[in-house]
Order: structure tokens, then sequence, then C-alpha cells
């Protein structure tokens, strides 16, 4: 498995699993399904409201604490200082865990513009060693630029909406200028891209799945991929990434495929 070292210093695993709109009552046996296919990353909000059954799969798989990298994210009725603290804690219990290796803020809410404050609850928490690394998600760059300029810490990661058709190139860059690991949410478009003649075609000539090439071409980028998949033959697929390289060319071609075209809301006007 690779990792990502982040400004922590903890070491991320570059793909991870996603459990969004996965029901409470599957999201055990997919979390299972997921350790067993040798993903040691998952990644979770309060927000999907399955917690409690991320929880349940990573006790009972046996799996070592030390061994695992969870993520779940603050959400939107939490901002604020205290609302913070109590949310963490919130999600740390129903996870059965006594610290993340990441929380997140789920989206910046601009029109609320509370999430420096909320910041600095997240700051609290990493200094406490509750949380072994902190970052945002849905930041763009106005929004990073006011965590900078306001506060004393550079989030960890940045987790936002990547895949060919919308490769925001210029997030990236920024994210990568400050040293913050860009995080792919959607990396396959939720499977939008699959059926992409260019994203077929390069499958074809690697004997690879569209999945599969689209997530190795998230892994020659740099980014961090958390496909979601209920159905154990692509949770499995979706991890078999790690026997094959892509040519710069065909990288570059998956890239060109970009039309800044969202899955997801807007992070200016969400919220
Ligand atoms: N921070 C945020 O605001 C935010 C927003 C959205 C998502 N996320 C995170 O990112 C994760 C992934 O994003 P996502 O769930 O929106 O989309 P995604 O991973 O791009 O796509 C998931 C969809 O693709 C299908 N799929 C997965 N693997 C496949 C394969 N090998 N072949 C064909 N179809 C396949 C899944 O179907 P089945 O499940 O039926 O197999 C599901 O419908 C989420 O689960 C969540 O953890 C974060």
């Amino acid at each position: 498995m690779n990792t990502v070292t982040l400004n922590s210093g903890a070491a991320m695993p570059q793909l991870g699993f996603g459990v969004f709109k996965v029901p409470p009552a599957e999201v055990r046996r997919a979390v299972l399904t997921a350790l067993e296919a040798g993903y040691r990353s998952i990644d979770t909000a309060a927000m999907y409201g399955n917690e409690e059954g991320v929880g349940q799969a990573i006790t009972e798989s046996g799996v070592p604490r030390d061994e695992l990298f969870i993520t779940t994210k603050l959400n939107n009725d939490a901002h604020g200082t205290d609302a913070a603290q109590r949310a963490f804690d919130d999600s740390l219990k129903k996870l059965g865990l006594d610290y993340l290796d990441l929380y997140l803020i789920h989206w910046p809410l601009p029109k609320q513009n509370r999430y420096v404050e909320t910041w600095r609850a997240l700051e609290q928490i990493a200094g406490d060693g509750r949380a072994r690394a902190i970052g945002v998600s849905n930041f763009h760059e106005s929004h990073l630029q006011r965590l900078f300029d306001e506060t004393g810490t550079v989030p960890a990661v940045n987790q936002i909406e990547l895949h060919p058709y919308l490769t925001q190139d210029n997030l990236r860059l920024f994210d990568g200028k400050h040293g913050i690991v860009t995080e792919a949410w959607s990396p396959i478009a939720r499977s939008n891209v699959l059926t992409d003649p260019t994203v077929a075609a390069i499958a074809e000539k690697y004997a690879r799945t569209p999945a599969q090439i689209v997530l190795r071409w998230h892994l020659e980028l740099g980014n961090i991929a958390i496909p979601k998949s209920v159905t154990p033959q692509r949770i499995a697929e979706n991890f078999a990434v790690f026997d094959f390289e892509l040519a710069p060319d065909d990288v570059a071609a998956i890239s060109a495929l970009n039309r800044n075209e969202r899955t997801g809301p807007n992070p200016e006007t969400f919220g």
C-alpha cells in the first residue's frame, strides 16, 4: 500500500474506502469486506449516519488499531468552538475509538462564516492528541487562505470532489504549494466516467477495468482516492491497482477529459 506523509508526520494510505450513502444496516458488512480486501483507510462522516456500523466493523475485523487510518468529518450543524468539540466527542464515541487519524471540517459554509472559529477547535483537538491529523473538505483557495492568515495551522488534507471530469488543477496546485495533501471524493465521478471512450480505450490497452484506470490516474497524480462500493467484487477490483502504472501520455489523456463538471454541490454556495 502506498502512503502519503501528512504535515502532521502521519502516514496516510493513498487509497481508502468511502462509505457515503451506505445505509447503517449495510455499512458493517461493506467495511468488513473492504478490510478483508486489504484497505486500511476508511472515510466516513457524522453526516452519513453510519459511524456506529463503521466502528463495529473495525472492532470485529481484529485489525490492530495502529494499522488503521480512520477519518470522519464535522457535520454542518456543528460549526463553532463548543459545538465542534461536542461533535468530535460524539463521533469518537459512535466509532468506538479513543483517537481519530484524521478529522475534517466537512464543508466551509461561507455564508455561515464560522469555519475559522471551528478550525480553532480542531487545532485544540489535535493539540490534545485526540486526532493525529486535522484537515478540511470542500475548501477553496480563499477559505484556505483565511485559515493561514487567521490561525496557526495549515490543514493536513483538503478532501475535494476530483475526477477526470473535474480535475481541479488550480486547487491541487494551491494545496501542493502549501503542503496540503489533496484527497479526491467521488474519485470515479459516481461511475459517470467509467463509460468514457478515452477511459475505456486505455482500460483495454492495459487489460484493466475503467475504474482501475481512473483510480491509478489518481495515484499517478499523487492524490488520495476513496472510492465507495457496496459490491464485494468492485471493492476488491478498486483495490487491485498497485501492480501496474500508467504511462505519462495516458495520464495526460485522462487529465484532458476535464469539463469542470461537478456531481455534488459547489462549496461557494452550499449551506
Ligand atoms: N467530503 C465530501 O463532501 C464528500 C462528498 C461525497 C463523497 N465523499 C467521500 O468520497 C467517497 C466516494 O465518493 P462517492 O461515493 O460519491 O462516489 P464514487 O466512489 O466516485 O462512486 C461510487 C459509485 O460507483 C459505483 N462503483 C464503485 N466501484 C465501481 C466499479 N469498480 N465499477 C463500477 N461501478 C463502481 C458504486 O456502486 P456500488 O456501491 O453499487 O457498487 C457507487 O454507485 C464517499 O463514499 C465518501 O466517503 C465525500
